[in-house]
């Protein structure tokens, strides 16, 4: 009894010195869910694609996932920072097996979408909340997801062009690693204008 009364008063301390709203954290732990299951997805992509063979794919999912993981990270650490708690998500199993290599890609096209929606929603959140430090948080978010919507675009663009008989896929599958230093220079670089 005198434990759970020690904890109310915990958490009622922590609340206080929260410099973000409850709602505001809530929704970003909820944008932290989402971070670790595209995370997870991703890993259950890449592994697909290393069983199949389709290596230069694997290497690029695997990375991805890698990238996923820093985003949580990031919400983690700004949650903490703020006084918050950050709160980590147990994930459901992802797929594990796919149509094609392009339905990967498709797959991953859409699960950004989605990502970009729940940012965009936090976005409008800090707006009508005059939250000024979320906000100025976020924005480094709004332009990742520009690029990683951007980057699967771009592989999805290679399927249409190049065709989907085996030769062009492995063609696909191999210039994954220059497509990903393409598109992230010209980001870098139109982030600079
Ligand atoms: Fe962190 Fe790709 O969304």
């Amino acid at each position: 009894m005198l434990c759970e009364a020690k904890y109310i008063d915990n958490q009622k301390t922590l609340i206080s010195r929260m410099r973000i709203s409850t709602e505001m954290a809530k929704a970003i732990n909820d944008q932290i869910s989402y971070e670790a299951s595209s995370a997870t997805t991703y890993i259950a992509i890449g592994s697909w694609c290393e069983r199949i063979g389709y290596d230069g794919s694997a290497a690029f999912f695997f990375e991805q996932a890698a990238e996923e993981n820093g985003h949580m990270l990031k919400l983690i650490h700004y949650l903490n920072g703020v006084g918050a708690e950050a709160i980590i998500p147990a994930i459901e199993k992802p797929p594990s097996s796919f149509e094609s290599l392009e339905s990967t890609f498709q797959f991953g096209l859409k699960s950004e979408q989605t990502v970009t929606k729940a940012i965009y929603d936090l976005v409008d959140m800090t707006e009508k909340e005059k939250d000024r430090s979320t906000y100025s948080f976020l924005q480094w978010f709004v332009n990742e997801q520009i690029e990683e919507e951007t980057l699967f675009h771009t592989i999805l663009q290679k399927f249409d062009l190049l065709g989907k008989d085996k030769l062009a896929v492995y063609q696909i599958d191999q210039s994954l690693t220059s497509v990903r230093s393409q598109v992230m220079s010209k980001q870098g670089a139109s982030r600079q204008v």
